[in-house]
């Protein structure tokens, strides 16, 4: 990892994880690469770090080095965002420097006096809001825009005037690994851009997914800017074209509550031999509607990779394998995350995978499970409609009707063709038109 200038006067720093999970919980099969800005005017400010895991802030503090920069000339350090990944550099920095001027919101004053010790006794405290700007010098200026919740309450993005360059932190950002000769937009291959934009959607639907409408307040609020590139905190730079990264984040976030694509996610859990054959007839009924399916057993696949899945498909089957549980707990947690990263709004239906039961046993369950799913749905606002032609009712009502009586693999298959139908033929429209 070299320092590498991106524009007149702007380099990048970096810093790759692997082998490690993100945050402790979410998988990087494909790395990570973490980003730091130094902006060069007659005084020099850094933008965002990296964490502080071994060896990691001596890779950043080397880079300082090829540039024919010491950490001792930094005057300002630009915090947009305070979660460790970006700021554990700060620890070892504060053993070789201090007296620089440290810029980020009222809040984030507050979480770098409590993660680091930094107060102004060891450090020169810069607040800034919306609006506020740092005249570096020979050209350069900083202006601030807090794009609060993008990921934590603190957050801000920093615009450099002169390069028109936005340094976006999390916003923006991706998964994957950066290599130092392919670092932006502009090289990239076709094939490798896709790939950085599956890495954008997971590393979306993961970490910052549950504050969609943040994200939205926050284009909106970074709009009049003429940004040209975009720095953000993981990733690669768009510097050919910015709008493409602006706009796919812009998608994402639409998503949530406006799922565009249309495709069916299955999940499901239990036994191959017993709930594998259903999955198997619930996937071809889709297939052969001409609907793009994607299919995750529980809990096999880890979450992080069902989250973008649901993410972009309008429609969800549920396959309930037989249980002492109503729902399996693998698939509860599921369910769970899918409420809490908000991930609304979706057409779906559910079955019980179980075929050797008593018609009263099946009657007994189903309403357990449909119960349970309505709680949780109720439980996170989560609106999901559930589309089965077949059963009559709601559960609470008179009209339940059990499936107890139906031919299982045919049910099975006309429900899942009926939501593929129903997902390929409708446009894309606001979800209460969607589910009138
Ligand atoms: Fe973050
Ligand atoms: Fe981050």
């Amino acid at each position: 990892m070299h320092a590498i200038s991106i524009t007149d006067g702007v380099y990048r720093l970096s810093a790759h994880i692997e082998g490690i999970l993100f945050e402790g919980m979410w998988p990087l099969p494909h790395g990570m690469t973490m980003n730091s800005y130094i902006v060069k005017g007659k005084d020099i400010a850094i933008i965002d770090g990296v964490c502080g895991w071994d060896g990691v802030p001596e890779t950043l503090f080397r880079q300082f080095e090829e540039l024919s920069l010491s950490v001792q000339d930094i005057r300002y350090v630009v915090l947009n965002h305070m979660e460790p990944d970006h700021t554990g550099w700060l620890t070892p920095l504060k053993k070789v420097v201090r007296g620089f001027e440290l810029v980020a919101t009222p809040k984030a004053m507050r979480l770098a006096k409590s993660f680091f010790g930094l107060d102004n006794s060891f450090c020169e405290l810069h607040p800034v809001k919306s609006g506020d700007q740092i005249d570096l010098g020979n050209g350069k200026i900083l202006r601030f825009e807090e794009i609060p919740n993008v990921h934590w309450p603190e957050t801000m993005a920093t615009f450099e005037e002169n390069t028109h360059t936005l340094f976006s932190c999390d916003a923006f950002g991706s998964f994957g690994k950066v290599s130092d000769e392919e670092y932006s937009d502009d090289v990239l291959a076709e094939d490798q851009l896709q790939f950085f934009k599956e890495e954008a959607t997971r590393y979306y639907a993961n970490i910052v997914a549950a504050f969609f409408l943040a994200v939205q307040k926050a284009i909106e609020k970074l709009k009049p800017l003429d940004i040209r590139i975009v720095a953000p905190g993981h990733g690669i730079v768009w510097k050919k074209n910015p709008q493409k990264i602006i706009d796919l984040y812009s998608r994402l976030a639409q998503w949530s509550i406006y799922p565009t694509e249309p495709e069916i996610t299955i999940i499901w859990a239990g036994k191959e031999r017993s709930m594998g054959s259903f999955i198997q007839i619930a996937t071809e009924a889709v297939k052969q509607a001409g609907c793009r399916v994607h299919v995750h057993k529980v809990p096999n696949t880890h979450i992080s990779y069902i989250l973008p899945s649901v993410l972009r498909s309008r429609g969800v089957i549920l396959g309930i394998p037989y249980s002492a549980e109503p729902i399996p707990s693998p698939m509860v947690h599921v369910l769970d995350d899918l409420g809490r990263k908000r991930i609304l709004g979706r057409s779906f239906f559910w079955f019980l995978g179980a075929e050797s039961i008593e018609p009263q046993d099946r009657i007994q369950l189903e309403v357990s499970i449909e119960g349970e799913i309505n709680r949780m749905f109720e439980k996170y606002q989560m609106r999901w409609i559930e589309m089965d032609p077949q059963r009559l009712g709601t559960v609470g009502t008179n009209q339940w009707t059990s499936n107890a009586n139906v031919d299982l693999n045919e049910y099975i298959y006309q429900n899942a063709r009926h939501l593929a139908q129903q997902v390929t033929l409708r446009e894309r429209r606001p979800l209460e038109a969607l589910h009138a």
